[in-house]
């Protein structure tokens, strides 16, 4: 396994469970991954890097169930494990994931929405992924509610008139709940052209929220490293791991870490 690392982020070019098997029991607080989603296809970004994104179920549910085991074993008792996908595994990823941590572990989810691209007419447009939320132990997890971010109260207005004719006012922004509005535009400059790459402010806020300063945070599936730089940028210490060269390259480059 090559590594490399600059202060405290580290990469690893490893298969994702082989990554995980090397690392000592409870050392993580939070494993926050965007795993392949098998959409059955070939996933090509715009820099030229590809993944390939079609296993068997079977083969799929191994993968998973594997990292399962293995994330149970490394999150420390206050940690979480956020795993993020789409419709087409979503519900799979809910029953493998609760086999291995127990259901009453898997503590919530988050609803994605996205804006970008025209989501035609043909069909129910999807415009939302899905992170589920299991922690080691629920009613001993670590969680900051102040990290959500804040979002408009009620579209249109903070106040609202009854029949009555008195007017409440409820103030201009709530706490975010269940849905967060996450949009990477395609010109956004954090965009390095890897392959279904995700906006950084939505790790950040869950390393936020599940995290303390100085945490180790890890993603087995990194992709282009949005989870290191969500974690240089809170203060985390990070390690990432991906099995295709052209990841490996993609986040070394962003993250400017140097082999070990
Ligand atoms: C959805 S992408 C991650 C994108 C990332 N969140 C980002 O913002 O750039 C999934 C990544 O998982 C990697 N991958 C697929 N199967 C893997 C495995 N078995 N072990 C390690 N990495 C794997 C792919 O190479 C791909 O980079």
């Amino acid at each position: 396994m090559s590594a490399y690392r600059r202060g405290d982020i580290t990469l690893v070019h490893a298969e994702a469970t082989e990554f995980l098997r090397e690392l000592p029991a409870a050392c993580l607080s939070l494993v926050v991954t965007d795993p392949p989603w098998n959409t059955g296809g070939v996933r090509r970004g715009a820099n030229g890097c590809a993944y390939d994104d079609a296993l068997p179920v079977a083969d799929y549910e191994a993968l998973m169930t594997t990292f399962f085991e293995e994330t149970f074993r490394v999150i420390e008792p206050s940690g979480t494990l956020a795993v993020w996908a789409d419709y087409r595994f979503i519900p799979y990823l809910a029953v493998w994931g609760d086999r291995v941590w127990g259901a009453q572990r898997r503590v919530g989810e988050i609803i994605v929405e996205s804006l970008l691209g025209n989501p035609g007419k043909a069909r129910w447009p999807v415009k939302h992924s899905t992170i589920l939320l299991f922690a080691r132990t629920p009613d001993r997890q670590r969680f900051d509610h102040a990290a959500l971010p804040d979002v408009p109260r009620r579209p249109g207005g903070a106040v609202r008139r009854e029949s009555n004719g008195k007017a409440y006012s409820y103030g201009t922004e709530k706490k975010a709940a269940s849905v967060l509005s996450a949009t990477l535009s395609n010109t956004d400059p954090q965009r390095v052209g890897y392959p279904d790459q995700k906006p950084e402010w939505v790790y950040e806020t869950l390393i936020r929220a599940f995290t303390l300063p100085g945490a180790l945070v890890a993603d087995p599936f990194a992709g282009s490293g949005t989870c290191g730089a969500a974690c240089e940028s809170t203060g985390r210490a990070c390690l990432l791991a991906d099995r295709s060269s052209q990841a490996i390259e993609t986040v070394t480059k962003r993250l400017r870490l140097t082999e070990v």
